[in-house]
């Protein structure tokens, strides 16, 4: 096929956005620093530290609390005296997190010590700054550089405070930024800060500090020989993050421009425990339906209705899987949302009972700008109940989107986040069906010819919120609203609703994805650790545009994209409005069949993925995660953002450069540990870096040894002939020869899990019987499976007479058992 090349360079966009040196809030804190101190005074202990924090520059004094929560975190917030400073905790904390009672060890003139858990806290009065100290090492240091700034003038409002980790070496999190999982230094003289400020930011460049479309302030300080500790700044405004990790430690600075002074401290002491730790406070995805792990296919846009059915039979026609068709903003009578452009759409509930008679499913997108046009029910209803953004003067803000003149509704009122949710409702969407679910798209909010492409600080929310406090949550809680609706309209399904602007908490109400990138390689490569960071600030259920958004995807890299991106928790190929069209059935026979078999890749492991995101619901662990995540120990894996394990059992680590003969994979898990290519049987031992050969067809994924993974292999339309199928049992036993693994079904949509009806099934491989242990205890779902085969992968020699790196070995693939039911295998327990 032939495509236009565009250099990504040419795609640069005209506008440009503020670093930290360029506003003065900010650079007066980077750079303004000296002689600054507090003393902490009037001490109370009682279940929380109570004290006054006073500057000893300007004697002004701010309310200090500190209090432990369960599972080794601890909260410090710092407030005007009047409480006046706003906080997120309503939206960002998944309800109040339980507190825990705090032990005064000590006290002195100079320092307090209280324990709670593992833990000691140091508090020292003058200069004022905190450790946690665990196994006798200090862990976190805050306010050890006497960086905490608290400002109170009219025009600056800004907040800042230095933490530490000086047993990490590796910085982790901070979203969302085009950068590698182990973020670098920044500092004066150096790289500028890290900028958290939702932004609509298309065609971004790689490995920048910018900010795009959203902003976790959770920041994990990894270490590969002793504690990963983290934190959690929780604020709404736009923030900067300098991070020095050179030497002993990590360093960091966080600046925001107002808001109150609330930080989360993780005492870990391992990634996955603050991983854990972050998700308790801000809570986790829920289990989605498990249609949406299939592949879904966008454009913007499908212009007309025939379009969008011609779509979805050249799918079924090139026997192509799709679960999702998505609908951009064409679909809209003029970008007005709630409404079809019926020239183009002349049937929208045909359309969808068509695509749902296929099997597949549909999402509209429906964004926060509303056409300021009298005449719009929207626009004519929010105006009427006062429901839009306001100018400082009080008027309604206007700015310029896809419709044109816009007003952007305020979701702080919760009258209007109710009202707005029920837009989604079928009465007040006209022409939708519950086959329909939704995309909020431009949330930053994205506002076209001004300043950095959003709203300026100085607007106006209900409950007298500059916008300025509260800039970095206005796509949450558009998500919350919507989300809300969506369950309204339909309590019995599970909702699916996908996200661009996200904030800490986003995660309980929506998907995410990294919105515009650009069809190049260096973005297939920033993809995976972007996907990781979200990963580990709770957004597991996100993806990047499949094929690169912005530009014409060159042939090979399309393919290699769709081979990575299978590995993706949410899988979507999505091009924008000038590039050549490149559904997957336009190519060549050969490329077909490469982009075929990368998705049934996918197909084959949803099971897989079902049962991770029930787990993650469980514990709160990440769907993808860097292999520092099950590997801590091992410091080669720390920077490691070119393969990830999906679950613990799966590692991806797919081709992502031009042209390659041969991928260098590193293996972790050491000499107990090996991986096997089941595409070809070959199995590498743990602890090693290999060069593995490749060709275009390579899609290379390992099983860790030890495991058992439940597979569909059938070729089908979509996952909703997965309902039909029987499972095929991988079981790759370990040096010992046993393997382990878990399985989880339901229904596959509705809230009935909640009530434990579904089957939670461990399954061990002891080296010669195979047993099945229920981890749902006595609940029960009457629900048959069929296991048609089960294949025991363990090797033709003992695992000590394999031949030794560097070099691989092909081993023999027992099949053991074959066409056997569920209920007959559980009796080999017995
Ligand atoms: C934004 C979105 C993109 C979408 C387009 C039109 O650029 O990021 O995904 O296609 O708007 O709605």
């Amino acid at each position: 096929m032939f495509v236009i090349l565009i250099a990504a360079a040419l795609l640069a966009p005209a506008y440009s956005f503020y670093t930290c040196d360029e506003l003065s809030f900010c650079s007066n804190i980077r750079y303004n620093f000296d002689g600054l101190s507090f003393t902490l005074t009037n001490i109370q202990i009682g279940d929380a530290v109570t004290g006054d924090l006073v500057n000893d520059q300007t004697a002004e004094s701010f309310q200090l609390k500190f209090v432990a929560l369960e599972g080794d975190t601890f909260r410090l917030t710092v407030q005007d005296s009047d409480n006046s400073r706003y906080t997120p905790e309503n939206d960002a904390l998944n309800g109040a997190p339980t507190e825990q009672p705090l032990t005064l060890v000590s006290s002195s003139d100079e320092l307090y010590v209280v324990s709670a858990g593992d833990n000691l806290v140091n508090l020292y009065l003058s200069p004022f700054h905190i450790e946690i100290v665990r196994d006798d090492q200090v862990i976190i240091e805050v306010n050890k550089a006497n960086r905490l700034t608290i400002n109170t003038g009219d025009d600056d409002q800004s907040v800042a405070l230095d933490i530490s980790f000086p047993v990490a070496n590796a910085a982790y999190g901070i979203p969302l930024h085009a950068e590698g999982l182990s973020l670098s230094s920044t500092g004066p003289g150096g790289l500028s800060s890290y900028r958290m400020f939702n932004v609509d930011y298309g065609s971004y460049p790689t490995n920048t500090r910018e900010s795009l479309y959203g902003a976790i302030g959770v920041l994990y300080g990894v270490s590969s020989f002793s504690i990963t500790s983290g934190l959690f700044w929780m604020n709404g405004a736009q923030t900067f993050i300098d991070i020095t990790n050179e030497g002993d430690g990590v360093d960091s600075l966080f600046i925001s421009e107002t808001g109150a002074l609330e930080l989360f401290l993780f005492a870990g002491p391992t990634l996955q425990e603050c991983v854990r730790q972050y998700t308790a406070l801000t809570g986790v995805t829920a289990l989605p339906q498990y249609f949406t792990l299939g592949y879904h296919q966008c454009r913007y846009s499908y212009m007309t209705q025939e379009d969008v059915e011609t779509v979805v039979a050249e799918f079924d026609n090139h026997n192509f899987p799709m679960d999702v068709i998505w609908l951009d903003i064409d679909y809209s009578d003029g970008y007005k949302y709630f409404t079809w452009n019926y020239t183009a759409f002349p049937d929208p509930v045909g359309m969808q009972n068509n695509v749902l008679a296929t099997g597949r499913k549909m999402v509209a997108i429906s964004d926060p700008h509303i056409k300021a046009e009298e005449g719009y029910f929207v626009y004519d209803q929010a105006l009427e109940q006062d429901f839009f953004v306001k100018n400082p003067d009080g008027s309604v803000f206007e700015g310029v989107c896809w419709p044109g003149l816009s007003s952007y509704i305020d979701y702080f009122n919760p009258a209007a986040q109710e009202w707005y949710g029920e837009l989604y409702l079928l009465e007040n969407f006209p022409d939708s069906t519950l086959n329909l679910y939704i995309w909020n798209d431009m949330n930053e909010p994205s506002v076209f010819e001004v300043d950095e492409l959003t709203m300026p600080g100085n607007l106006s929310h209900y409950g007298g919120l500059q916008h300025k406090d509260i800039h970095n949550m206005y796509g949450f809680k558009q998500t919350q609203a919507t989300r809300a609706g969506l369950l309204k309209r339909d309590p019995t399904k599970r909702p699916f609703l996908l996200t661009r602007a996200h904030f800490a908490g986003s995660q309980r109400y929506t998907a995410m994805w990294t919105g515009d990138n650009v069809a190049s390689w260096e973005h297939l490569r920033i993809s995976i650790p972007m996907i990781l960071t979200e990963s580990l600030a709770g957004m597991a259920f996100c993806g990047a545009d499949v094929g690169g958004f912005v530009g014409n995807v060159e042939d090979e890299l399309h393919q290699r994209w769709y081979q990575a991106g299978a590995w993706y928790p949410f899988y979507r190929g999505h091009s924008d409005a000038s590039t050549v069209r490149r559904e997957p059935y336009l190519y060549p026979d050969d490329i077909q069949a490469r982009i075929r078999s990368a998705m049934r890749v996918r197909y084959v492991h949803i099971p897989y993925w079902y049962t991770l995101f029930f787990e993650h619901e469980l514990t709160g662990d990440p769907i993808v995660r860097p292999l520092s995540y099950h590997y801590p120990q091992d410091e080669a894996v720390l920077a490691i953002d070119e393969q990830w394990l999906i679950g613990s059992s799966i590692m991806a680590a797919p081709v992502l450069y031009e042209g390659a003969s041969s991928v260098t994979t590193y293996f972790p898990g050491g000499d107990n540990e090996y991986w096997l290519d089941i595409a070809n049987g070959n199995v590498y031992i743990g602890g090693a870096s290999y060069e593995i050969p490749v060709d275009m067809d390579s899609q290379p994924y390992y099983y860790k040894s030890g495991s058992i993974i439940l597979t569909i292999q059938d070729e089908v339309r979509s996952t909703e002939e997965h309902r039909d199928s029987s499972y095929v049992m991988y079981i790759f036993t370990d040096a010992d020869l046993q393997a382990t693994g878990n399985f989880y079904l339901d229904d596959l949509e509705s809230f009935d899990y909640r009530n434990q009806v579904y089957l939670y099934y461990q399954f061990n491989y002891d080296g010669e019987n195979l047993s099945v242990e229920s981890l749902n205890g006595d609940a029960d779902y009457d629900r048959e499976f069929t296991i048609s085969e089960i294949n025991i992968l363990t090797p033709a020699v003992p695992f000590s007479e394999i031949p030794i790196k560097p070099t691989h070995t092909v081993i023999d693939m027992n099949i053991a058992f074959g066409k056997i039911k569920a209920k007959t295998m559980i009796n080999l327990s017995s």
